[in-house]
C-alpha cells in the first residue's frame, strides 16, 4: 500500500527545493537553447531541475516512474504503478524573459489515476496542491467548489494563436467565444492557467496543443473542485501524448461544447 501522506510530504519538500534553487539561478548566466522552433526554449535550469527530482525520487522510491518534459529518465511507455508527470519549468519564455509567471508542476498517478498534484509559482511563492479527494490548497488556504457561470461573465484562458490563422483549428470556432467572453487572458504558462481555475481567478482554458506534464497537476486540481477537463472534442485526455485541452467549470464546458464547438464535432 503507498503512503500517500509521505509522498506528498516528500513532493513538497522537494518542490519547494527546487524553487530555491531555480531563484538562485536569476542572478547567474545560463544557457538558453531551442528545440523544436527559435520560440521553443529550454534552459540548462529547465534540465538541471528535471535532474535535480529524478535523483531525489529515485533516492527514495526506486520502483517509481518518471516522465518529465526533458526527457532526462528512462522512458514511459504506459501509466502502470505509480508515475511522477513533472514539468520542472512550465513557462520557460516567461523565465528566459521575464523572470515570473512560471511554475514547476508535479501530478502524481498510479495506475492514471491521479492521486496528487503540485504547482509552485516559485516568483509568488504561491503552492497549489491537491491529494485526491482532500481538497485543493493555495499554500494554506483551502479553495472552494467551482461556481457555476456564463460565457459572458467568464474568463478565459486563450493563446491569439487559435483565433488567427493556423493549422489545428478554424478560427471561426474560437474568435466568436472571444467575442462573447468577458475577457480573454493568456499568461504563458499552462499549469498557471489551470491552478487560477482552481482558485477561481479564471473560469477556462482552451489550447489545440499540450502535453501530459503541462496539466498532469492542474487537472487533478480543476477535476477536485467539480470541473471538467476533457479534449477539445469532448473525448477523455490520453495521458502519454500531446492533446487539444479544454479545462473548465462544468457548466460552463457544456455551454462552449454546445454554442461554439458543435458538440466536439468541429
Ligand atoms: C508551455 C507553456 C505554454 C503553453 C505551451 C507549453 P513550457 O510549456 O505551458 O503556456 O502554451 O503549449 O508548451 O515549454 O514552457 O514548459
Ligand atoms: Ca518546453
Ligand atoms: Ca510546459
Ligand atoms: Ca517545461
Amino acid at each position: 500500500m503507498t503512503n500517500w501522506e509521505e509522498v506528498d510530504t516528500y513532493a513538497k519538500r522537494w518542490i519547494k527545493e527546487a524553487g530555491e534553487r531555480i531563484k538562485k539561478s536569476f542572478s547567474e548566466d545560463f544557457v538558453v537553447e531551442t528545440k523544436s522552433n527559435k520560440n521553443d526554449l529550454v534552459t540548462e535550469i529547465d534540465k538541471g531541475t528535471e535532474q535535480y527530482f529524478i535523483t531525489k525520487i529515485k533516492e527514495v522510491y526506486p520502483d517509481h516512474h518518471i516522465l518529465g518534459e526533458e526527457g532526462m529518465s528512462s522512458r514511459v511507455e504506459n501509466l502502470e504503478g505509480i508515475v511522477w508527470i513533472i514539468d520542472p519549468i512550465d513557462g520557460t519564455m516567461n523565465f528566459v524573459h521575464m523572470q515570473r509567471d512560471f511554475a514547476v508542476s508535479i501530478g502524481i498517478y498510479e495506475n492514471g489515476v491521479g492521486q496528487i498534484g503540485l504547482i509552485y509559482d516559485v516568483v509568488a511563492d504561491e503552492l497549489y496542491h491537491v491529494k485526491k479527494g482532500h481538497g485543493v490548497y493555495m499554500n494554506e488556504t483551502k479553495l472552494k467548489p467551482l461556481v457555476p457561470v456564463k460565457v459572458e461573465e467568464a474568463i478565459i484562458g486563450l493563446n491569439a494563436t487559435w483565433v488567427t490563422e493556423n493549422k489545428r483549428i478554424d478560427p471561426k470556432y474560437l474568435s466568436p467565444l472571444t467575442k462573447d467572453a468577458r475577457g480573454t487572458r493568456s499568461f504563458g504558462s499552462a499549469c498557471l492557467e489551470l491552478a487560477y481555475i482552481a482558485a477561481g481567478r479564471m473560469d477556462a482554458y482552451i489550447t489545440l496543443r499540450l502535453s501530459p506534464w503541462d496539466y498532469a497537476a492542474g487537472k487533478i486540481m480543476v477535476e477536485e473542485l467539480g470541473g471538467k477537463v476533457t479534449s477539445l472534442r469532448n473525448e477523455e485526455l490520453d495521458m502519454l501524448t500531446q492533446n487539444s485541452f479544454f479545462a473548465s467549470k462544468p457548466e460552463l464546458h457544456e455551454e462552449i461544447l454546445q454554442k461554439y464547438l458543435q458538440n466536439g464535432q468541429w
